[in-house]
């Protein structure tokens, strides 16, 4: 069979502060390298400058062009596109569509490519042999250490009841960690103490981001507590939590459990703990295993703040975008995983990755009833 090189449209991202991007420059070159051609749009919000693109083989175009892209490109992105469009979708789309799991409005969304013979090929769905081939886990959990981290040491340089302030995103790790290095030193100087930290799920993406930030900020490995199935098999809730000041949960949850931790708990006598980073983030889950708070929270408002009367409140960090803290390094990290499949694109109709996510798309128009 011959293999023909695709065409990758990657558009601008439009969902406001949504710096990362689908496609490095760095994977643009092995992609042009191999015979695909790119087109980039330019996008001021991105990360990469345009003309790192440039420089890599792409040919830039304007903002939005992908409608009128040739019929046959990959139109390549991340978030969603616009809601207040409805016109019919033409072409092959990789990206998070965030409709395949019943979501407001996911019919709205699925109709759009029926009408326009187009195929969604969704980023979170592709799978090779049964794992995902690309996520932004790690960086999810090391944004969620980062902002739980850095609402602990708000609470002592800034007064127990000083909002926080809009955390904005860092241009690179190597900021982050310099400006966390230093906050963490100024707030252990003023407690007397470095904070203990408890990860669950430490062993997977997220918890190993998650952990490996506390290491990287000089947190020592005595005050960091990596707990996962091993630690959670007698059974929840765990008093372990309530003796560390901040608790990263990072745990897929796939089936019911007991909570990790209760609201009634929290007013017991000695209570250590005042931030709670809930990286996973399933508080609308009935099985939710942290049932303490309600909500989310974002980069420009982190913390919902749950009273406990008679004790100190709980700070707790419930934002579900977190890489974006990070967009260089999260979309680096993510397009090295996603680079494999995307080389398997020239084969697109054996290949399982592809196929698999095509018959998924399929499948999820069926059950729309489309
Ligand atoms: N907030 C965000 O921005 C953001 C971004 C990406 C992912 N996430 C979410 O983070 C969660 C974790 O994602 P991931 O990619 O790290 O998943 P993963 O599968 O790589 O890791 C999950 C870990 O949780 C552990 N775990 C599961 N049940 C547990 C239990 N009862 N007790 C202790 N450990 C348990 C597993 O053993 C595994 O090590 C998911 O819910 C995902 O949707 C959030």
């Amino acid at each position: 069979m011959t293999a023909v090189a695709p065409h990758l449209w990657l558009r601008a991202e439009t969902k406001p502060n949504e710096r990362r991007t689908a496609l490095t420059p760095a994977v643009c070159r092995t992609l042009i390298a191999a015979g695909f051609r790119i087109t980039a749009e330019r996008c001021s919000q991105r990360i990469v400058p345009d003309d790192q693109y440039e420089a890599a083989g792409c040919t830039l175009a304007p903002t939005g062009s992908w409608r009128t892209a040739p019929a046959d490109c990959f139109v390549v992105g991340l978030k969603e596109l616009p809601e207040n469009d409805d016109s019919p979708l033409h072409h092959k789309h990789i990206m998070f569509a965030h409709c395949f799991k019943g979501q407001a409005g996911w019919r709205d969304v699925l109709a759009r490519f029926v009408r326009g013979n187009g195929l969604l090929l969704d980023l979170e769905f592709l799978q090779e042999n049964g794992r995902r081939v690309a996520a932004f886990g790690y960086y999810a959990g090391f944004a969620g250490s980062a902002v739980g981290i850095d609402v602990w040491c708000h609470r002592l340089l800034a007064g127990p009841d000083a909002p926080v302030p809009k955390i904005n995103p860092f241009p690179n790790e190597a900021a982050l960690l310099a400006h966390m290095r230093d906050r963490l030193a100024r707030a252990v100087e003023k407690a007397g103490r470095t904070p203990r930290i408890m990860v669950m799920g430490a062993l997977g993406r997220c918890g190993r981001g998650a952990c490996d930030f506390a290491t990287a900020i000089g947190i020592p490995e005595s005050h960091i507590s990596r707990w996962d199935m091993a630690e959670t098999a007698r059974g929840g809730p765990f008093n372990e939590i309530l003796d560390h000041d901040i608790f990263v949960n990072c745990i897929y949850l796939s089936s019911p459990i007991p909570p990790f931790i209760t609201k009634d708990m929290l007013a017991s006598p000695g209570r250590r703990l005042t931030v709670l980073s809930d990286v996973s983030c399933d508080a609308t889950n009935p099985n939710n295993p942290v049932p303490v708070y309600y909500g989310a929270s974002t980069f420009d408002d982190p913390v919902i703040r749950v009273s406990v009367p008679e004790s100190a409140p709980l700070d707790v960090v419930a934002i579900d975008h977190l890489p974006t803290l990070l967009p260089l390094e999260s979309s680096e990290a993510f397009c090295k995983d996603l680079l494999p499949s995307l080389l398997a694109l020239r084969e697109m109709d054996s290949s399982r990755v592809w196929t698999d996510a095509a018959d998924l798309f399929r499948a999820k128009c069926t059950e729309a009833a489309l």
